[in-house]
């Protein structure tokens, strides 16, 4: 199988049209088996659901070349299990397990060329998502629905380089106003939009939120969230039931215990704490491991001096330890790597 001719190494996290998506609908309260389709476009009413009310669920993961060539995915089933506690939240159908492990199998082996060779750098960012499609006007679920997945190659979400990654502390909200923050909905992201062009605007690379009721504790970013070490080499991650439960965050903390035999622990962290820690990074699907040099909180300033130039020496071992098991170079705890075949 030959791979697209396509500048591997120079992607950024950006979207690009590749061959195949798929496509399934829910229509008479039910599911039909799905398909590919070529066609990247969809025509909605226009008082669809989705358009309307933001009736929307989304998941993120990526498909990799491993070191013997093969094509895998990490942990989709914890995706799948994701999604459809997101879209319970918002009265969307849920789509099996089952349908949502095949049809990222389909939708995979389908662009299986636009899958990034080894060492590249790059991955293959697998987005599904499942949306309101037909016309509602009062303020209530719709009764159709599509679940789609989409593909493209991607780069790194942090360009990283030569500037640290900095972080303002934020005064907006990132969740819609409806307690939804531990939910993939579109929405969730829509109000994070407002923040992240300010702080882009200031100069920051991303905003940490604070849990709305005290604004006292780290929530996580827009898309990612937090991972810190403690300076007697602990690694620690916020407890709170209103960030996204990051599929990324769990397995390293798995890693960090069971592969570094570090100590690793989930809980409440304020940010008058952030100045105690030896390291601090980002973690998600699309962030993998992007070291923080710097955040500022309201004119104050934390830095991490080992994120400033590089990535701090624990960051780094469990970026190469989680990398490592993603490609094949370290064995997978089982049911980690799911082969796409
Ligand atoms: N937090 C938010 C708000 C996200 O959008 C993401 C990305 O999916 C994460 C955290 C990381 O989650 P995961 O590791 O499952 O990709
Ligand atoms: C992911 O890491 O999959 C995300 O969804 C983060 C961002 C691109 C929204």
């Amino acid at each position: 199988m030959a791979k697209k001719d396509i500048d591997w190494s120079n992607l950024s996290f950006g979207y690009q049209k590749t061959d195949y998506r798929y496509v399934s609908y829910f229509k008479d309260g039910k599911w039909d088996n799905g398909q590919l389709t070529t066609d990247e476009n969809i025509v909605l009413n226009e008082c669809a659901g989705v358009l309307q009310y933001a009736q929307t669920v989304f998941e993120g993961l990526k498909a990799y070349t491993t070191v013997d060539g093969r094509t895998v995915v990490f942990r989709p089933d914890l995706n799948a299990e994701r999604l459809i506690q997101s879209a319970e939240r918002l009265i969307i159908p849920p789509v099996s397990k089952e349908q949502f492990l095949d049809a990222v199998q389909k939708v995979v082996k389908a662009n299986e060329d636009y899958v990034p060779p080894y060492g590249s750098g790059a991955t293959l960012y697998v987005r599904p998502y499942i949306f309101g499609s037909n016309a509602v006007i009062g303020v209530k679920p719709a009764d159709e629905y599509q679940f789609r997945i989409l593909v493209t190659p991607v780069g790194p979400y942090f360009k990283g380089g030569v500037k640290p990654i900095t972080i303002r502390v934020c005064d907006y909200d990132r969740a819609a106003p409806h307690g939804t923050g531990h939910i993939k909905a579109g929405l969730n992201y829509a109000m994070s939009l407002y923040a992240i062009v300010e702080a882009h605007k200031q100069g920051y690379d991303e905003n940490m939120y604070l849990d709305a009721a005290t604004r006292t504790k780290v929530e996580e970013t827009g898309g990612a969230n937090f991972l810190f070490v403690t300076k007697d080499g602990k690694v620690v991650t916020p407890k709170s039931n209103s960030i996204l439960p990051s599929i990324t965050r769990r397995s390293l903390i798995q890693v960090a215990k069971e592969y570094l035999g570090l100590e690793a622990e989930e809980r409440e962290i304020y940010v008058d704490e952030l100045e105690d820690f030896a390291e601090c990074g980002l973690c998600g699907t699309a962030a993998v491991i992007s070291p923080v040099g710097k955040v500022v909180n309201h004119g104050k300033e934390i830095c991490f001096p080992a994120g400033m130039s590089e990535m701090g020496p624990i960051t780094k071992k469990l970026y190469e330890t989680l990398t490592g098991i993603q490609m094949g170079t370290i064995e997978a705890p089982k049911g980690w790597i799911v082969e796409i075949k």
